[in-house]
């Protein structure tokens, strides 16, 4: 997607220096962009537990070039494999709710078994690194073209006139490598003319709404409106929400939505509503090992403070500020799980179809499991 102009991607190797992956900090959006260099799997670490980096495609993208930086550094002799086992374990516990982090780090430990030596090795997780990225890119802009569809048919069924989609939280571009999965119909849909508006849960307390998907549709020209989170209730009681999208951080084979805490209150209301509830995500996001979505997704638990305190800009300078009694305990629990009864269809790279196990396989069938 552009920046003033300036196609970015999220996260890419530097022009100058191979062994130099480069993101975008997130941390300072919407009021600096700023870009951060990584030089080592420890600040891949970081980037994804402080949230320099979020978004489940670019948490993976992230961890696969983590371990490329792990394997740089690795000893080129027969420790090699040990210290990369050790890196994918670190890397693994920086998030734990995206699935998309774990795939990725396992993929990188089964492809560099391919390799000869500790080069071979280091050249593969090159690779691959990048394959994931392009994947990614390549995954979110299926999901683009395919679900540009729903929202074309709603705007015939509107006879053109302002469509009205409610998003939350962040699944816009900068929540993977390009695109995005939420998002990328509605920006595929205003390129092709279509009239719309969007309301913009804030998704306290990160608030990657307010800060992150306003920000990216004001770069598009996306007409937006921010709301408070608990505003789209009474927004679809009064039939001001056409259509309601969200990403996935994991959706289990069984159609169990994990996403931004605050997802499950949305998708309720959609249903009480008569409004359509549709999850977008690419396969990556699909957790295959596990089918209870409320007993074995886990559930990160963030920093109480992320609750307590709230960030903004003050005279030119970023600040936090307590916004709660000094003394106020907090719980952060940073997902929920929609269950399937309440979405109405998954959007994949590969299609659009229903939240159950048999729709969802008969889109990737070789995740059939052959006894
Ligand atoms: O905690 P974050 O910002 O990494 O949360 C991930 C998300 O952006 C969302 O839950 C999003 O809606 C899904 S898109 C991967």
């Amino acid at each position: 997607m552009k920046v003033n102009g300036k196609h970015f991607r999220t996260i890419w190797v530097s022009g100058k220096d191979k062994k130099i992956i480069r993101i975008i900090d997130q941390r300072y959006l919407p009021h600096k962009f700023v870009v951060e260099d990584l030089h080592s799997p420890d600040e891949a670490v970081t980037a994804i537990k402080d949230m320099h980096v979020r978004g489940a495609g670019l948490i993976g993208a992230t961890a696969g070039y983590g371990m490329y930086l792990a394997a740089l550094q690795a000893p080129g002799d027969v420790s090699f494999d040990r210290h990369m086992e050790e890196a994918a374990e670190k890397l693994k516990a920086s998030r734990p709710t995206a699935v998309n982090l774990s795939l990725a780090v396992d993929r990188q430990l089964a492809s560099m078994q391919r390799g000869r030596s500790a080069s071979g090795k280091r050249m593969i997780a090159f690779k691959v690194a990048g394959d994931i990225a392009d994947e990614d890119a390549g995954f979110c802009k299926k999901i683009g073209e395919i679900g540009v569809t729903i929202i074309e048919e709603l705007s015939r069924k509107k006879n053109g006139n302002t469509l009205n989609i409610l998003t939350h939280c962040n699944a816009g571009w900068l929540a993977f490598v390009d695109y995005g999965t939420a998002m990328a119909p509605v920006y595929e849909a205003h390129s092709r003319g279509i009239d719309l508006h969007i309301w913009v849960d804030e998704t306290r307390p990160r608030n990657q709404g307010a800060g992150l998907t306003a920000w990216e549709l004001e770069n598009q020209r996306v007409p937006y409106t921010i709301i408070p989170d608990n505003t789209g209730g009474h927004l679809m009681q009064h039939g001001m929400v056409d259509m309601v999208i969200v990403g996935s951080d994991r959706t289990t084979c069984t159609g169990y939505v994990a996403n931004k805490t605050g997802t499950y209150l949305k998708a309720l209301a959609a249903k009480d509503n008569g409004v359509p509830f549709y999850a977008a995500l690419p396969s990556t996001s699909i957790d295959w090992q596990i089918e209870d979505g409320f007993a074995e997704i886990p559930i990160e638990q963030r920093d109480p403070d992320e609750v307590r305190y709230i960030e903004g800009l003050c005279e030119g300078q970023i600040k936090r500020v307590l916004l709660t009694p000094a003394g106020s305990r907090a719980a952060n629990y940073a997902f929920d799980v929609t269950p399937p009864r309440l979405v109405t269809a998954l959007i994949t790279e590969r299609g659009i179809c229903n939240p159950d196990r048999k729709s969802i396989l008969k889109l990737f069938p070789e995740k059939e499991k052959r006894e």
